[in-house]
């Protein structure tokens, strides 16, 4: 069955074509390049053995995406990934967030929507804010968003299940990622932070190569056992082996409508454990220093993963150990091998 997977050359997008073929699927590829890189797909190439069917394009364009309906029109499913998801950029410039990531899902919606295709949405726990109660479980109150790119996330999921509810010919399963860490055991794609990381562990992995001085910790002063923030991290390899689970799900008689489900290991680990982390896996000792709070962080956050164990058929298999050295290995092969 051929899946539409948007933004299939950037982080996850990526991880989840290889699974997807591992699976016996057959992912066409859109993206705009405007977050990720063309040499990519070279990459995906070496991985799977032949290059995956791709079209360049931004789903913010009817007449594109009009075509691309004509062009791929046996298409069984969709993965929808692409969208503008730098959370301090969408405080900035919140119109290119709001523009990009609901006209991007809106075209999908109404130029697929005479197709009964399997819909994954590619959503965030940043839809919890801060939980009351952890670890948080999709029923969980979703709060006020902390920034336009959480709203984002939060308003497509009303967006999808008010389609849905209104007859559409689409099922839907929306995925709540908690943090996606590592690379492919291949070490031949992984996270490609434009300039500056804004995340943790691309900030790790580019400190003990040298091209960061140090790290900040983003405050050690949190109501928790080492004072800095905790975190689900998820191997990125997991997380995408759940796209392929979703839609297996999807296939099922018994499915219909639309469901929620989170994506993470159910364990928190905080900052100064992820730090410990890395050095543990690759030996290389790390710089850092403490720093003042990050606006707009939460204090700690990790995912009730029982709904995706017990209904997804679906669990996290690796663990923080490899992540950090997958994530390692990315950034050494990039280092001798720049895209
Ligand atoms: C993790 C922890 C920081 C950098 C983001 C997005 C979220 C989702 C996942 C898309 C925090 C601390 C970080 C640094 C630090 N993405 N940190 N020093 O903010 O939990 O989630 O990625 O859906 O939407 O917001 O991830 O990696 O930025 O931060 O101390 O240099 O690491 O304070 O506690 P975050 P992150």
């Amino acid at each position: 069955m051929k899946i539409l997977v948007t933004g299939g050359l950037g982080f996850i997008g990526s991880h989840t074509v290889v699974e997807l073929v591992n699976a016996g699927y057959d992912p066409v590829i859109v993206d705009d390049l405007s977050n990720s890189n063309i040499k990519i797909l070279d990459q995906l190439t070496k991985i799977l053995g032949f290059t995956p069917v791709f079209h360049e394009l931004n789903l913010c364009d009817e007449t594109a995406v009009s075509k691309l309906v004509q062009d791929e029109p046996d298409i069984g499913g969709i993965i929808h990934f692409a969208a503008s998801k730098a959370v301090g950029e969408s405080v900035q410039n919140p119109l290119k967030y709001y523009y990009n990531n609901f006209y991007s899902l809106i075209n999908l919606l109404r130029l697929y929507g005479h197709k009964p295709l399997n819909f994954v949405f590619s959503s965030s726990c940043t839809v919890y804010g801060q939980p009351d109660v952890l670890p948080v479980t999709e029923d969980a109150p979703v709060k006020a968003a902390e920034s336009p790119y959480g709203n984002t996330k939060q308003i497509a999921e009303e967006i999808l299940r008010d389609t849905i509810a209104a007859g559409s010919k689409f099922n839907v399963i929306a995925l709540r990622y908690f943090n996606p860490v590592g690379a492919h055991e291949s070490a031949l794609i992984g996270e490609l932070p434009n300039g500056v990381p804004q995340n943790l562990v691309p900030f790790i992995t580019q400190t003990a190569i040298g091209k960061r001085e140090k790290i900040t910790v983003f405050g050690d002063t949190y109501n928790t056992p080492d004072g800095s923030c905790i975190r689900d991290y998820i191997h990125v390899v997991d997380l995408a082996k759940a796209h392929v689970a979703a839609l297996k799900l999807m296939e099922t008689a018994d499915f219909k409508g639309y469901d929620v489900f989170n994506i993470g290991t159910g364990k928190g680990s905080s900052v100064l454990e992820v730090i410990n982390a890395f050095e543990q896996a690759t030996g290389v000792k790390l710089n850092y220093q403490i720093g003042p709070k990050r606006d707009g962080d939460v204090e700690q956050v990790w995912g009730d993963v029982t709904k995706s164990s017990e209904k997804l058929h679906w669990k996290a298999e690796l663990d923080l150990n490899t992540m950090m050295a997958s994530a390692w290995a990315w950034e050494q092969y990039i280092a001798a091998n720049p895209l």
